[in-house]
C-alpha cells in the first residue's frame, strides 16, 4: 500500500507522514530530501547532481557523506526549489521513487506523489495550512524571523505551483486536509481512518 502525502512546505507533511508510517508499520519516504541532496551536490560542484548517490533512512547520505543536517540549510532549500523545476532532475528522482514504491508499504511525502510518481496510490492526501500558520511553524523550527520565512515560503510555493513539470497541485482524487488549528494526532487519526477504509475496499 502507498499513502501519498503531498502539499506545500510547512503544512506538517514530515511530522504527519513519519507518525502515520510509525502507526501503520509502513516505511517513510521523504522525497523532498532527495531534491535537497541534488541541490547540495550541485552547490558542492557536481556536474550531474541528479546522478549523485542518495541513501535515505535515519540519516541521509550523499555519496556516502552524512548530510542529514546540511540539507536543511536555507541555501539548500532555495537551491532545491530551483533544481526541482528541472525536467532531468525530476525524471531521475521520480524514477528512483517509483522503483522504491513498487513493493512494500509506504508513506511517501512530496509535491507530486499522488499526481505523477504514484497515481495509483491507495490513499492520497493533500495537506495544507494557511500561509502564516505554515511560516510560523517553520520559523519556530528554524529559530528564524516569521516575516523572512513567510517571504521565502511564498517564493518557493509559487515556484512549486507554477513550474511546468509536475507542479504542486492536488490529485483529482486526493483528500484535502487543512491542518490549521488541528493537532498532529487529529491529522494522523484521520489519515489512519482513510488507510483503514482503503484496505477494506481492496
Ligand atoms: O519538502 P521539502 O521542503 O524538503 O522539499 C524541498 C524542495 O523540493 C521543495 O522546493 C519542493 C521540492 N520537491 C518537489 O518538487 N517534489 C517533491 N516530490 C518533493 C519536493
Amino acid at each position: 500500500m502507498v499513502i501519498a502525502i503531498d502539499g506545500p512546505a510547512g503544512a506538517g507533511k514530515s511530522t504527519v507522514a513519519r507518525a502515520v508510517a510509525a502507526a501503520l508499520g509502513c516505511t517513510y519516504l521523504d522525497t523532498g530530501a532527495m531534491y535537497r541532496c541534488v541541490a547540495l551536490a550541485e552547490l558542492r560542484g557536481a556536474e550531474h547532481p541528479e546522478r549523485a548517490e542518495i541513501t535515505l533512512g535515519d540519516r541521509v547520505l550523499l555519496d556516502g557523506d552524512d548530510v542529514t543536517e546540511a540539507i536543511r540549510a536555507p541555501e539548500v532549500s532555495e537551491r532545491a526549489s530551483q533544481v526541482a523545476a528541472r525536467p532531468e532532475v525530476r525524471r531521475a528522482m521520480q524514477e528512483r521513487q517509483r522503483a522504491l514504491l513498487g513493493s512494500g508499504d509506504w508513506v511517501a511525502e512530496g509535491r507530486d506523489i499522488g499526481t505523477v510518481v504514484c497515481p495509483g496510490a491507495e490513499v492520497k492526501i493533500f495537506l495544507t495550512a494557511d500561509d502564516t500558520e505554515r511560516a510560523r511553524r517553520r520559523a519556530e523550527e528554524l529559530g528564524a524571523d516569521v516575516d523572512v520565512v513567510l517571504a521565502d515560503q511564498r517564493l518557493r510555493d509559487a515556484r512549486d505551483r507554477e513550474r511546468a513539470d509536475s507542479p504542486l497541485v492536488p490529485a483529482g482524487d486526493a483528500v484535502e486536509l487543512d491542518t490549521t488549528g488541528l493537532s498532529i494526532d487529529e491529522v494522523v487519526a484521520r489519515i489512519g481512518e482513510l488507510a483503514a477504509s482503503a484496505r477494506t475496499a481492496s
